[in-house]
């Protein structure tokens, strides 16, 4: 996406109580400019990933972390594919705040589960500016786990302002505004089965309508 607009990929929510703008069934899809990646590659890409975690924390106490909402698509599929006796909990966090890159970042659901002395896994969707891992990394380990390593889809290092990387990536993408297989803007798209591009005539039209404000 543009640098320029200020808006963070997926981070600008709408009112709940605004009535949604009519438009006809099936329109929304074509919101989407481009396919970025297709189910097809996703799914052969986690395959890979999953030998790959399988490896790395065999005979481990395995807790998965999972960062709520962006993740739930690219986590079910992720375990599905791991043959590991493992433990599963999330970590609500979201960042709110007209939609710019300044939003604060809220912690909306603690962690149940003990991870003192396990593996963790933390799986999130994307991996941006790196603020949410910046956050959330300090967080789990005060809770005194062996060892926590990073997985994520989608990686754009492009983007990065806190020092952060991911020990497993999916996909490591350019600066676009990509949507679907998790992934939202304004809360939509998550539920579109590959990663696509965002046209930018949809981010353009919402931040001038923030920006009028
Ligand atoms: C998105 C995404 C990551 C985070 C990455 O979360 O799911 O957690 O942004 O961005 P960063 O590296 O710049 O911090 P968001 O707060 O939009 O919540 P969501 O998962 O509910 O979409």
């Amino acid at each position: 996406m543009s640098a320029k607009l200020k808006i963070k990929n997926s981070k600008l929510k709408t009112s709940p109580r605004r009535a949604a703008p009519k438009r006809s069934e099936g329109a929304w899809r074509k919101e989407v400019e481009r396919v970025l990646i297709t189910e097809e590659q996703i799914a052969r890409r986690i395959r890979i990933l999953a030998r790959e975690i399988e490896r790395d924390f065999r005979g481990r106490e395995t807790v998965v972390v999972s960062l709520l909402n962006g993740t739930v698509m690219f986590l079910a599929d992720l375990i599905r594919h791991l043959n590991l006796p493992l433990r599963l909990d999330f970590m609500g966090v979201s960042s709110y705040g007209a939609g710019t890159e300044s939003g604060e970042l809220v912690f909306t659901k603690e962690l149940r589960l003990d991870v003192r002395g396990r593996d963790v896994l933390l799986v999130d969707d994307i991996l941006d500016t790196g603020r949410t891992m910046s956050r959330v990394l300090p967080k789990i380990r005060a809770l005194q786990p062996r060892r926590v390593k990073i997985c994520v889809l989608l990686d754009k290092p492009s983007r990065r302002v806190e020092k952060v990387t991911a020990d497993y990536v999916g996909f490591e993408i350019p600066d676009l505004f990509v949507v679907g297989y998790g992934l939202d803007f304004a809360e939509r798209y998550r539920n579109l089965p590959f990663v696509g591009v965002l046209h930018p005539h949809v981010y353009k039209e919402a931040c001038k309508q923030i920006c009028q404000k």
